[in-house]
């Protein structure tokens, strides 16, 4: 067992850890990142399957992510836009397949009118509860006590609207049943991305990705940080004082004066702390939950549906695939879709075997696209619920009433453990620019304390 001694120690190179660790490094404290994979970046994979290059984890960058875009200039990466030429496709309650055009779905009078009025109703909260204390809010404690689900049915009879409304936040982003959070975390979610038209917006939420793949963020951060990152270092333990701290991994002891822990909240309770945790943190840590979601590949000789004058993009809260883009990568001549299985419905996929797996959600994105999406040259499942060091995706978030009761105190740091994750971010939340936020801000945390000393 080597035995090392740094000022801090970092627990995971995802996204969040590694900016932190820069950060220090650049204010010249020593540092050392220890990562339970033998690769860096966490939920941000880039993986060549049968040929193709493929985005395994997180991918896409929005115009209101500045602290990621200023990554990205900082690392001279490059970004292009998602192709997003054409119609879309949506398929409504009544089954019906419908090309259309703009961000609102092609559905009857009166379901686009209770849509929009739902959004104003959204926005209106959104900015009124905010990103940054969501539980300080005077109706904090209503919201949290009240489903997604059962503040959408309260707010409108009209079942496709609600169905749309729900499918913005649930599927596409908390990736958990409507009935499983509180309408507070959706106006979180909301708040975080700017406002809830901006969640309905795909052409900004889904604006643009990096050339060669946003893994490239992380391998370049830690390639900067060279022999300070070490990998196939799960760490097991945390034994602490008020002002040290000593992580114990599988190869490697690390004594340092401040940890952080960046790792996904779901798994703060994979480490032994001695002493434990104060008794508030052990309870709120049980009530942060990864969603789940699988993200479909699927890779066709040609774009297939740009000929037939469609833009890729394709949605329905009546499909096993609720979503779907036009995901090819920059300047090839495959084309791709990407397409997403979400909470309940993975679940029951994930019951069937392989091959009946792959047959209905290719029967699903046949039925978007047509009979040429049942034979793709490539198919392949992100598969995160199964990965050891996350366990779900996209990201953590409360359930009900969670938000309210511990929300305040998620990042509070215990001794010399501090905490950082995309999945604490105000702005940002559940996305790389929130990881990349909260590790400035937990790097301008300990420098402050360090500095104060
Ligand atoms: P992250 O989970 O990346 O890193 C934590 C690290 O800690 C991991 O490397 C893990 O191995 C390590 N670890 C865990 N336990 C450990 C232990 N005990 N000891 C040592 N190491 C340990 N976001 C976005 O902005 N745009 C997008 O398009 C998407 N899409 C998307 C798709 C999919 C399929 C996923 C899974 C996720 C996304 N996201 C996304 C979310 C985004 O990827 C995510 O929010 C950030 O990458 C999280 O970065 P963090 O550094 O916070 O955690």
């Amino acid at each position: 067992m080597t035995e090392i001694t740094r000022d801090v120690v970092i627990i995971g190179a995802g996204a969040s850890g590694l900016t932190a660790a820069t950060d220090l490094k650049a204010r010249g404290l020593s540092v050392a990142v220890l990562e339970a994979r033998d690769r860096v970046g966490g939920r941000l994979w880039t993986d060549t399957i049968e040929g193709a290059m493929l985005e395994i984890g997180g991918q896409w960058v929005s115009p209101d992510q500045t602290a990621l875009i200023e990554t990205l200039e900082n690392l001279k990466l490059d970004t292009f836009s998602r192709y997003r030429e054409g119609e879309s496709i949506y398929i409504g309650r009544d089954g019906k397949h419908t090309r259309y055009s703009g961000d609102r779905f092609p559905v009857d009078a009166e379901t686009a009118a209770e849509m929009d009025r739902l959004i104003v109703i959204l926005d209106e909260l959104a900015e009124s509860v905010g990103a940054t204390e969501p539980w300080a809010h005077p109706r904090a404690q209503e919201l949290d006590s009240i489903t997604w689900q059962a503040w959408l049915e309260e707010n409108t009879d009209n079942i496709e609207a609600r169905d749309n409304i729900g499918l913005f936040v649930a599927e596409a982003m908390l990736t958990k049943p409507r009935h499983a959070f509180s309408a507070l975390q959706a106006i979180l979610m909301a708040a975080s991305a700017g406002s809830f038209s901006n969640l309905v917006d795909e052409d900004f939420i889904l604006d643009k990705r990096v050339i060669g793949g946003l893994q490239q963020v992380p391998l370049r951060l830690a390639e900067n940080l060279g022999d300070d990152v070490f990998l196939n270092q799960p760490v097991r333990r945390l034994e602490y004082t008020d002002d040290s701290v000593t992580a114990i991994a599988d190869g490697i002891t690390v004594k340092a004066q401040y940890a952080i822990m960046a790792v996904p909240p779901n798994l703060y309770s994979r480490v032994d702390y001695q002493p434990p945790l104060p008794r508030l943190k052990h309870q709120m840590h049980q009530h942060m939950s990864l969603g789940l979601v699988i993200k479909v590949h699927a890779v066709y000789e040609t774009p297939f549906w740009r000929e037939d004058g469609l833009s890729g993009t394709v949605f329905s809260p009546y499909q096993l695939v609720h979503e779907a883009y036009d995901n090819t990568n920059h300047e090839d001549p495959r084309g791709t879709l990407v397409g997403f299985v979400s909470d309940q419905h993975a679940d029951k996929v994930f019951m069937q075997d392989a091959e009946a797996r792959k047959a209905a959600i290719l029967d699903s994105l046949a039925a978007y696209y047509g009979e040429k999406a049942q034979n793709p040259v490539v198919y392949y499942e992100s598969d995160w619920g199964s990965e050891e060091w996350t366990r779900g995706a996209y990201a953590t978030s409360f359930d009900m009433g969670g938000l309210a009761r511990y929300g305040a105190m998620q990042s509070t740091p215990v001794g010399p453990i501090y905490w950082s994750s995309s999945d604490l971010a105000a702005e940002g939340f559940q996305h790389v620019d929130g990881a990349i936020r909260v590790g400035h801000d937990t790097a301008q945390a300990i420098i402050a304390r360090h500095e104060s000393k």
